[in-house]
């Protein structure tokens, strides 16, 4: 099989395009990203030059060299990782999110449609649902939980699901969309929250903790979503959603002071900046539906998975100082400075 993976030069992506590097030799993978600011072609380096790997640099929303790499490479599934990630950045402007996260899902679409993909993937977010309360731990989002979206970047996100059960209804796309909660793990961009921790901890730089701290999110392992995914293209039923998490709620506060506890730095490095616009309160995946009807369960506890990712960001130095040092320097003075 070929596969084309949008987006594998990214955290969540370049993960999956490892995992499938190893768990399915046989297959054929095409990388696709254009490289934004968070695409970084130095963690593809371990496989650039394997024989069943390609890497191409494009645009998913430029239809022509899309459908030009789909007539060349006839892929069997398309996955789609590629977009702009980042809540604080779709603050910021949320233009280029409604390009890629939107019209570039459309575009790969268009593309599978014409060459008869066998399967298109999308890889959303449990941002769709919107957030929960705080003081209601009874509730979860299903796959069944209306969209209900906070922010540019999951307006975004949603729009492109909306039109993906669209393109299933209307033209018999065979569509599956899964939709995870909070990823960490290696090669997590410095902007998020956990590997901005760990970098500023490293560095003794404050640690600005937006609003109270009190806000929930639900942490799944990059390895345990890979797995789900691999498992959705294999087992998955088409024109279905799959909700993935694994029901590891934390505060924000909480992780901030176990990376502390964990480098060994004073929590007086803990600044409380202020809060982001529109914040979600709470996130928490039921993922009752991949585990009954897939079989899928998550590998990684928490424990072991932040200790794994603390020790990754140690001894990968030379990755986010490359990133650090650059642009980035730019973006945090724009976002945190004041603050
Ligand atoms: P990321 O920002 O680390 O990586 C995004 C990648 O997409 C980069 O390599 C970038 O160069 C590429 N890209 C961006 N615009 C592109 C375009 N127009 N054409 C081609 N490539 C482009 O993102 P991530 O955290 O790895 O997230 C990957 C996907 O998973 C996204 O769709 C995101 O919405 C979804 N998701 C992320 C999380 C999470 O916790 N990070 C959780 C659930 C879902
Ligand atoms: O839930 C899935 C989503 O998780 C994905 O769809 C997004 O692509 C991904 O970026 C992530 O979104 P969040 O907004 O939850 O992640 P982020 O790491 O930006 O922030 C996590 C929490 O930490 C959030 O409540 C905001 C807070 N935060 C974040 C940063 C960067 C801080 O308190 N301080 C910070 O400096």
């Amino acid at each position: 099989m070929t596969i084309i993976v949008t987006g594998g030069a990214g955290f969540i992506g370049s993960n999956f395009v490892f995992h499938m590097l190893r768990a399915h030799p046989e297959d054929r993978i095409v990388c696709l990203d254009k490289l934004t600011y968070a695409g970084n072609l130095t963690t593809l380096a371990p496989v650039m030059e394997m024989e069943n790997f390609r890497f191409v640099k494009g645009d998913i929303c430029d239809r022509e060299a899309v459908f030009s790499l789909f007539a060349e490479e006839r892929p069997d599934v398309v996955v789609n990782f590629a977009a702009e990630s980042h809540v604080d950045r779709s603050i910021e402007d949320p233009g280029v999110f409604l390009r890629t996260n939107i019209l570039g899902t459309q575009a790969l679409m268009d593309a599978s449609r014409q060459y008869g993909v066998k399967r298109y993937h999308q890889v959303s977010t449990d941002e769709v649902y919107g957030d929960l309360p705080l003081d209601r731990p009874d509730l979860f989002f299903t796959e069944e939980t209306p969209i209900h979206t906070s922010s540019p970047y999951s307006a975004s996100k949603a729009s492109a699901d909306l039109l993906v059960m669209a393109y299933h209804r209307t033209y018999g796309l065979p569509a599956t969309i899964s939709r995870c909660s909070n990823n960490y793990g290696p090669y997590h961009f410095p902007e998020k929250l956990i590997p901005l921790m760990i970098i500023n901890c490293l560095n003794d730089r404050p640690l600005p903790v937006y609003g109270t701290g009190e806000n929930v999110r639900d942490w799944l392992y990059v390895e345990d979503h890979c797995k789900a995914i691999d498992l959705i293209l294999q087992q998955g039923r088409v024109g279905e959603v799959y909700n993935i998490g694994g029901h590891n709620e934390m505060r924000n506060i909480d992780i901030v002071r176990l990376i502390c506890k964990a480098l060994g730095k004073p929590e007086s490095l803990i600044t409380y900046v202020t809060d982001r616009k529109g914040h979600d309160l709470r996130y928490a995946i039921d993922p009752t539906k991949i585990h009954k009807e897939l079989g899928w369960l998550p590998e990684t506890k928490f424990a072991d998975g932040i200790q794994k990712t603390i020790q990754w960001y140690l001894e990968n130095r030379e990755w986010w100082e490359a990133i650090v040092s650059g642009e980035y320097q730019n973006y945090y003075e724009r976002m945190y400075a004041g603050r």
